[in-house]
């Protein structure tokens, strides 16, 4: 195994409040010591132990590789239309995604593998080194179990989306009873998670319980669309079946945001599993001229935050974590060091990675991610720039200058 010394790092975030300062447990003039796929050391410069080879920050930042903890990358086809006309002035509505399920039924295998790698590869160049990706534009049995295999190639985590909405022209009790039944009997053994969109135009609460339930007896997590369109029931059903993660949240209510916070409260004394995280998708909520969702009020609540990128066709076709980043900072009142948090530790509680010991879609146990910390995986991006301020103070700016992932060199 080659060891790494990274070292003249003129700010370190490395997410654990025991390593440095502040919420994003902050370093100055630090250096970091990658050995094999893990890190094995992080400290001051000057302290830093000799390794085989030598990368010279520069006085650069250096922080965690981006978790991304809510995409839908298996898909074939476009939706630029649909956009156009939504920035005309038409609203968004749950319908759009039948489009994408028809494009991606006619998809070869080959071409949705290649559309995955692409859009996988864009999201590493802009420093994102942990990526969940959904099913839920196959609709049927084998599209479903295809498109489940096709994402287990690329991805960190797979997520079954069976319950996207119901396919058109089929009957909705018949397809509930197809996606709780033989559609995740198939599909379980190639994902971590099930997840439904609780919404109106898509599952109701009754029948989004119902997918939570099949999850649950195949030992699956779960995970929840809701909140997006409008007020409903997404977040508490989500707090209530002690979902992962419930995503989007353009509309909630002080009630729901009391009940993720208190989701963690048992876990805050030591005593307990981890909540519902709240993941707010930044990107989305602009790309369908939505609310942005309340993240500063969540984290006021002491909820626990991710800000993921929803890359899809529909309503956000961006993997762009660092716009996500400076968005939350821009326009949702987050600072700085709060987003890279949600965006990197926050994203790797969301998919149960933040101790070591998870599975990847190989079958294959991996290191924590979402920290640079000893132990943890090699996930680190280093910025062209001295502080994570530059995320948000240059927007828009190409800042990844190199990308390791399981001490990789991937960019
Ligand atoms: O997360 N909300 C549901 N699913 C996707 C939209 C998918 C689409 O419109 O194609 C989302 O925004």
């Amino acid at each position: 195994m080659t060891s790494l010394l990274i070292d003249d790092i003129g700010e370190l975030t490395t997410n654990d409040e025991s390593l440095g300062e502040g919420i994003g447990g902050r370093l100055r003039d630090a250096a970091v010591v990658i050995d094999g796929s893990r890190i094995a050391w992080v400290g001051s410069a000057t302290d830093a132990p000799a390794a085989d080879e030598r990368v010279d920050a520069g006085g650069r930042a250096l922080l965690p590789g981006w978790v991304d903890s809510h995409t839908h990358m298996v898909f074939a086809g476009d939706r630029t239309a649909e956009f156009e006309a939504r920035m005309a002035g038409e609203a968004y509505a749950a319908g759009g995604i039948n489009v994408t399920v028809s494009a991606t039924r006619a998809a070869s295998d080959e071409e949705l593998d290649g559309n995955l790698a692409r859009l996988v590869a864009e999201a590493r160049r802009g420093g994102t080194t942990t990526i969940e990706t959904k099913t839920g534009y196959g609709l049927t049995v084998e599209d479903e179990v295809r498109s489940a295999v096709v994402a287990g190639r690329r991805a960190d985590a797979v997520t079954f989306l069976g319950a996207h909405v119901v396919p058109a022209g089929q009957d909705p009790d018949a397809y509930l009873d197809l996606v709780t039944g033989p559609m995740l009997d198939a599909v379980a053994p190639h994902v971590s998670a099930v997840d439904v969109f609780c919404e109106t135009g898509a599952f109701d609460e009754a029948a989004s319980a119902r997918v939570l339930e099949a999850a649950a007896r195949h030992g699956l997590a779960t995970r929840v669309h809701g909140n997006q369109l409008g007020h409903g029931p997404g977040a508490q059903l989500a707090v209530a079946h002690g979902s992962l993660s419930v995503d989007h949240l353009g509309f909630l209510s002080d009630g729901d945001i009391a009940a993720l916070a208190g989701s963690w409260d048992e876990w805050r004394r030591g005593a307990g599993v981890a909540g519902t995280v709240a993941t707010v998708l930044p990107a989305c909520d602009l790309s369908t001229r939505m609310p942005l969702a309340p993240a500063r009020r969540l984290l006021d609540a002491e909820a626990v935050l991710a800000i993921a990128s929803n890359c899809n066709p529909g309503t956000s076709y961006t993997s762009s974590m660092a716009f996500c980043v400076a968005t939350a900072v821009l326009q949702m009142g987050l600072t700085i060091q709060e987003a890279v948090r949600a965006a990197t530790l926050g994203g790797a509680t969301a998919l149960g990675m933040q101790d070591d010991g998870w599975t990847d879609p190989r079958g294959e146990a991996q290191p924590a991610v979402g920290a640079i910390r000893p132990g943890a995986r090699a996930d680190l991006q280093l910025l062209d720039a001295p502080s994570v301020t530059h995320l948000a103070y240059r927007p828009g700016m190409p800042l990844t200058a190199a990308v390791w992932r399981a001490g990789e060199r991937v960019v």
